[in-house]
């Protein structure tokens, strides 16, 4: 039997609040990895606004940040939903990682999901991600769709999800995730 290759993957919250819910999520998703699969949970604080004269060389923190997703064999994306779209902290990251020279999201395998306090559960945070994910080509999975809405029932005091429905589709997610990696990694 050929022996898999391990897949690293990074897990980016679009959120910085101290108990977010996405953040949460990636947490929850660290807990239910299939076997040979890491996941790096990174947030966004100290990126800074995006600012095209500042680009060469990047900041800092930027370097790092589109060096880590490039190190990546998929990523992970964990939005929130700001008035219908994704927040502007993950829109500024991801203009930041789109730039040339390398623009590390061209080709990398990625996933969806998010937790918000509406009815939505972010249905229209995650169509307006696949958008911008699409432009930079990134190869985002389709399904399963895992959309937490009323993230406040979702989750207990402690920020560990526990509706049983939403770990499975989380936990189904991970392993469509690995699949898919090793599916377009192969080409
Ligand atoms: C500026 C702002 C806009 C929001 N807009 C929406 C929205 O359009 N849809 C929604 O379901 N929740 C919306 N919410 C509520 C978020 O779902 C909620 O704050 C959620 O906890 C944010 O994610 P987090 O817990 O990861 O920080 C909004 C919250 C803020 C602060």
């Amino acid at each position: 039997m050929i022996e898999e290759r391990p897949l690293h993957v990074l897990g980016i919250s679009g959120s910085l609040r101290v108990d977010s819910y996405n953040t949460a999520l990636l947490r929850a998703a660290a807990e239910l990895l299939p076997p040979g699969m890491t996941l790096e949970i990174t947030d966004l604080a100290g990126i800074p606004l995006f600012n095209q004269d500042e680009e060469n060389p990047f900041p800092e923190e930027v370097a790092r940040l589109r060096a880590r997703i490039a190190a990546a064999d998929a990523l992970l994306f964990a939005t929130p939903e700001y008035n219908s779209s994704i927040s502007g902290v993950l829109k500024n990251a991801l203009d930041w990682a789109s730039r040339a020279p390398d623009m590390p999201l061209a080709g990398k395998p990625a996933a969806l999901m998010g937790a918000s306090t509406g009815v939505f559960g972010t249905a229209r945070a995650q169509l307006h991600l696949r958008q911008v994910l699409a432009h930079l080509g990134a190869l985002v999975l389709t399904k399963p769709e895992v959309m937490v809405m009323r993230a406040a029932d979702a989750f207990d005091e402690q920020g560990r999800l526990v509706n049983e429905v939403t770990r499975g589709f989380l936990g189904q997610l991970l392993v469509e995730l690995a699949q898919w990696t090793r599916l377009v990694s192969a080409r």
